[in-house]
């Protein structure tokens, strides 16, 4: 009898422990959804680094609204490397720093929500970030938790201070995490393209860079004394250009934060926002919108633009051809229409003569194609906002050093 009950209560002490091992419930895979066009938004790090505070984000929620960028459509706000205190609490939580944000990131957080607006957060896959904060290395459940009860929406996760760690197990570790926190939030990996994240990131994440950073010039490479480069904006492009297949909708290709309105010429600028729009890349702003420029504001905001980069089909463009020096960019969209940008690449003035009939588009990698023979299509020039004739004839046109035209093809 007393045998009988003893292996009466074990059993039943199994099965307790069975249950509760099997209750738990993990989560996997990413939040599928958040991100069906190419994000927008701003963030703190290419203007301000780690100076930034209540203040700036303040500031900067107010004007996203009433500059028109917020109609635009970025509704992102992306605090970067340099909002955390310097240590985590004694329970092992992150903390907001208390000088930069005296009230706490959650007040912050519910302003930024308060003007119909996103917010996001920056974390590190390493023990400290790039700057020196505490890294979310074994804290990843904690953290995830803790960014869900603060209620933000999109964690940029970054890649200093990793050595000896697999990027796509710690990467899927915070995903999970974030997973089973709840709370849907965009899940941004910068990992630079080290390796090769768009061969595994994309049940995991929403968006990954593919790059080292971006530095404000057209096509230089700044090498740092610490032996690292930043990259031209053109460099970035050239470097990825071959990875479009990878990318699309709720996956995409993060050609970095822009550096629209910072040290560029406006031509330039607009040459940058141009290419953006055509690589389907995440249109997050870098600059300081409290000294934003009308000409800078009005790239950001075009409409036009946009509408290219934002585009259902969500495919990343490549380049079709060169004719002396003057690239040609295309991208399909929806409804059979394509996107065609010219990129003056070198510094001398150029004179465009594009004929149609001996450049017809096949994209290889989607399927799409535009037989300028068979099919005329209808030009509209979007910077100038105008019809500008049909491809039954040559395109032509002048184009100075380092700037774009860019034309939506209408069938
Ligand atoms: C890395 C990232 C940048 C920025 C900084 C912050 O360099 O690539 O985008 O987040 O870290 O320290």
């Amino acid at each position: 009898m007393k045998k009988l009950l003893l292996s009466l209560i074990i059993s039943t002490i199994a099965i307790q422990a069975f249950a509760q091992g099997n209750s738990y419930k993990q989560g996997t895979g990413k939040f599928e959804g958040l991100a069906m066009t190419p994000p927008m938004g701003w963030n703190s790090w290419n203007t301000f680094a780690t100076n930034i505070d209540e203040k700036l984000v303040k500031e900067t929620a107010d004007i996203m609204v009433s500059s028109g960028m917020a109609a635009a459509g970025y509704n992102y706000i992306v605090l970067d490397d340099g909002w955390m205190a310097k240590e985590r609490d004694e329970n092992g939580n992150l903390v907001a720093d208390p000088i930069k944000f005296p009230n706490g990131m959650k007040v912050l957080i519910d302003y930024v929500h308060s003007k119909g607006l996103k917010f996001g957060l920056y974390n590190c896959a390493g023990t400290r970030t790039c700057a020196g904060y505490p890294g979310t290395r074994g804290f990843e459940y904690q953290d995830a938790r803790f960014y869900a009860n603060l209620g933000i929406d999109f964690l940029k996760y970054d890649w200093c201070n990793t050595a000896g760690i697999n990027a796509p197990e710690a990467y899927a570790t915070m995903s999970n995490a974030l997973k089973t926190a709840g709370r849907p939030i965009v899940f941004s990996l910068c990992e630079w393209g080290d390796n090769n994240p768009w061969d595994w990131a994309k049940p995991i994440g929403n968006l990954w860079r593919i790059s080292g950073d971006i530095y404000p010039c057209f096509d230089c490479e700044f090498k740092h004394p610490e032996n690292w480069s930043s990259w031209g904006f053109m460099k970035i492009v050239e470097m990825r250009k071959d990875i479009r297949k990878f990318s699309g909708p709720d996956h995409w290709n993060d050609f970095d934060m822009m550096e629209v309105g910072n040290e560029m010429t406006g031509i330039e600028d607009r040459s940058h926002f141009a290419m953006w729009c055509m690589m389907a890349s995440p249109l997050i702003a870098g600059n300081d919108f409290r000294k934003m420029k009308p000409e800078t504001l009005a790239i950001l905001t075009n409409k036009n633009l946009i509408a290219i980069n934002q585009d259902k089909l969500g495919i990343q463009g490549f380049k079709l051809t060169v004719e002396d020096g003057v690239e040609v960019w295309v991208k399909p969209l929806s409804d059979g229409a394509w996107a065609l940008t010219f990129l003056n690449r070198t510094e001398l003035a150029k004179k465009i003569n594009f004929d149609w009939k001996k450049n017809s588009i096949k994209d290889v990698d989607f399927g799409y194609e535009a037989d300028f023979n068979k099919t005329i299509f209808k030009i509209k020039d979007l910077w100038k906002n105008k019809e500008v004739g049909t491809t039954k004839k040559n395109f032509t046109a002048d184009i100075v050093p380092h700037d774009v035209i860019t034309l939506k093809l209408i069938p």
